[in-house]
């Protein structure tokens, strides 16, 4: 099984191939409002032209594609075109391209929509510049506070104002958007699994069944910043050490609850030299578990464990469990086909309080996501797109 990326008729994943490719860390690194990003924008409003859509770029960031005029209670189907730092090709961009091909061939089809319906790509799903992720559908939900996304900084300490003013976006009335939400009657967001879910069932294609609790805690270990040789191994107060046994405490508590994942992703010793022992070490600690109850005990059990100096929590996200009627609906549409948990969160997760919202996994058969290897097969990415395709008919 080839890794490469050759999608024959399923051309736009081809097209984008090159925008952002991370040459350093390999795979794709697209940020928010940084020049891949803004490039994927571009795309999506040529592509969105070409199938006669109407392309709007909401308080928030997210971009509307309507086709027909827009309006309340609309069918909605879309993802994300930003990666994590050195991802995958299929994480976000999947969902997207399947609902250009979907709507491509509806109108091939002469299907004219009865009901307002839009294409939605949001802004920050990862979460991989300003650290807090599902920015978009967060901000439009009014469950992310405008004034704290404004002050997140990225890794240079450029603020998400900064950033947004440098690519010509205006935050002035960034936030809760009634008006967005109101318009959202269903969404439907079409992903690569992320996992092995679907190797082991044979299937190209489930429907999710609900999402991990998961959230994002920042760790801090204070020590003393010193000499790496004049000071003499006993007289240390070296953080490194302390954080390097807290990651292996914080596997052992993953492992101790069923079901749980916790991850240090990210590590930084300040001030970071080879030769100076640091004053603090931070990490990051993604942490997810089958439930709020127990996410929230191993996070806690993990805070006891490690002794950090700080603990502060970045984001938190409660378990979903996806609408049963829109599943019962997706299946009349496409069929039987599985049901599967989702371990990674998506802003159909953000959306599943305040509309009713499924979404479609298409098969990866590498089981690796979040890296250069994720994959789909051109057949099963054609299984997603007669799905999404088959469940818009059944919709509009
Ligand atoms: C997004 O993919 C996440 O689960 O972190
Ligand atoms: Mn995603
Ligand atoms: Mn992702």
């Amino acid at each position: 099984m080839s890794t490469s990326i050759a999608h024959g008729h399923l051309a736009d994943i081809d097209r984008i191939a090159q925008v952002g490719q991370d040459r350093k860390r390999g795979g794709y690194s697209r940020h928010l409002w940084q020049a891949a990003d803004l490039e994927l924008r571009e795309w999506f409003i040529q592509r969105a032209g070409d199938l006669n859509l109407d392309v709007e770029t909401d308080r928030n960031g997210n971009i509307w594609a309507w086709w027909g005029p827009p309006g309340e209670g609309a069918v909605v189907t879309g993802s994300h075109l930003d990666s994590v730092p050195g991802g995958g090709a299929f994480d976000g961009p999947l969902g997207v391209i399947s609902a250009l091909e979907a709507v491509g061939r509806l109108q091939q089809a002469g299907v004219h929509p009865t009901k307002p319906f839009a294409i939605l790509v949001f802004a920050e799903e990862e979460g991989s510049r300003f650290g807090v992720a599902c920015l978009g559908s967060g901000l439009m939900t009014g469950k992310l506070d405008p004034a704290r996304v404004l002050a997140l900084s990225d890794a240079d300490g450029i603020t998400f104002a900064d950033a947004a003013k440098h690519a010509g976006f205006s935050t002035s009335a960034l936030g809760y958007d009634k008006e967005a939400l109101s318009r959202i009657g269903v969404f439907i967001e079409l992903h690569v699994e992320q996992g092995r879910g679907l190797i082991e069932l044979g299937s190209p294609t489930a429907l999710a069944s609900s999402i991990l609790a998961h959230g994002r805690w920042t760790l801090t270990f204070k020590g003393q910043g010193n000499h790496a040789g004049a000071t003499l191994m006993a007289d240390r107060d070296d953080p490194m050490v302390a954080a390097a046994r807290a990651v292996l405490e914080i596997r052992d508590a993953a492992l101790s609850f069923k079901g749980a994942r916790a991850t240090v992703g990210k590590i930084s010793a300040n001030p970071g030299g080879a030769n100076v022992i640091a004053s603090s070490v931070t990490m990051t600690l993604d942490a997810r578990a089958d439930s709020d109850e127990s996410t929230r005990a191993l996070v806690d059990d993990i805070v006891k464990r490690v002794g950090a100096k700080s603990v502060t929590e970045d984001s938190w996200s409660p378990e979903v469990r996806f609408d049963s009627d829109i599943a019962t609906k997706l299946r009349k549409a496409i069929g039987e086909v599985p049901m599967l948990p989702s371990g990674a969160g998506h802003d159909a997760g953000v959306l599943a309080d305040v509309a009713p919202t499924g979404m479609i996994f298409v098969r990866n058969p590498t089981g690796v996501s979040h890296a250069p290897e994720e994959f789909a097969e051109l057949a099963d990415c054609v299984a997603g797109i007669d799905a999404l395709e088959s469940v818009l008919r059944g919709l509009l």
